[in-house]
């Protein structure tokens, strides 16, 4: 663990938050190997997510987000360290855990819905692939439209269906199988600013019920300032961490504490930092 990391610990361990560590990536690496020759994506970094915080990451473009998402998530071997989930090792060899695996969902910066599925069945997929009953599968849907705010829409086509509303269904989709852990990938870059406020302000509150633990990837520091416990910078590619910032307005925050001093500062140190990078 680097130096920061365990500042970061201690201090969240002295606030009283939730200490047990959900995810430890311990000197994750990761090198593409390409036709053009290797891509060193990812430097090696250690980052320790604690139970039910919310983590955002968040850096240039190119510098490794996606991929440390997606070797959080199993979708991709690191080249080398080690990455532990709910206290599983999530390879073995060239074998995925499976039950670190089933602790996650992930939603992307497109919402995937399947085109030819009713938002209920599209939410309800990945309980039918767990073989659950019909009836229980369409109360969960139903129970998590209500969640997400799209209550009434249970059997329209995605294509009916704003940006906005697509994505809420996909975190549904994400949520139906109560993941301990939730990793999102922008998933909010493709809508329109006010949808976005909404949709973070929809998101903290779904994030305060269930009780999941967060890795939020974005371009946007207003949105990440907003949402986090605590915000990892990446330098530029190979990612490594260059600073951890803690953020402690008290939950739940609505959107009038962006025009709050403390919130402008922090937004503003971090546009600094990404600048001088
Ligand atoms: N499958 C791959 N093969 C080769 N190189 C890859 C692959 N996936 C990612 N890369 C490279 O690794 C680096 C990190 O990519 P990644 O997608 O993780 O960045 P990112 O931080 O998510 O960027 P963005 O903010 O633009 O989404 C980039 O240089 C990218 O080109
Ligand atoms: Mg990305």
């Amino acid at each position: 663990m680097s130096a920061i990391e365990e500042a970061a610990n201690s201090a969240a361990a002295v606030s009283g938050g939730a200490s047990k560590i959900e995810i430890e990536l311990d000197q994750v690496e990761k090198i593409f190997q390409t036709d053009e020759g290797d891509v060193h994506a990812v430097a090696k970094t250690d980052i320790n997510v604690r139970q039910r915080e919310f983590v955002v990451l968040l850096g240039p473009s190119g510098c490794g987000k996606t991929t440390i998402l997606r070797m959080v998530s199993g979708l991709l071997k690191p080249t080398s360290g080690n990455v532990r989930v709910a206290g599983h090792e999530l390879w073995h060899g060239d074998t995925r855990d499976r039950e670190a695996v089933q602790e996650m969902g992930i939603v992307f910066q497109e919402a995937n819905l399947f085109p030819w599925l009713s938002i209920e069945k599209n939410i309800a997929l990945p309980l039918k692939l767990r073989k659950q009953s019909k009836a229980k599968r369409l109360k969960k849907a139903h129970e998590l439209c209500e969640l997400v705010g799209i209550t009434g829409f249970e059997k329209r086509w995605p294509r009916e269906l704003s940006g906005g509303m697509r994505q809420r269904a996909a975190i549904a989709r994400a949520l139906s199988y109560d993941p301990e852990i939730l990793l999102m990938d922008e998933p909010f870059g493709a809508l329109d600013a006010m949808t976005r406020d909404q949709m973070n302000i929809e998101l903290q509150r779904i994030w305060e019920t269930s009780g999941c633990t967060i890795i939020f990837v974005t371009h946007s520091i207003p949105e990440a300032v907003f949402l986090a416990d605590r915000i990892i910078l990446l330098s530029p590619r190979p990612g490594r961490i260059h600073s951890v910032t803690n953020v402690t307005f008290k939950r739940s925050r609505d959107m009038a504490i962006q025009t709050e001093p403390e919130f402008q500062e922090i937004v503003r140190d971090l546009r600094r930092q990404l600048e001088s990078m």
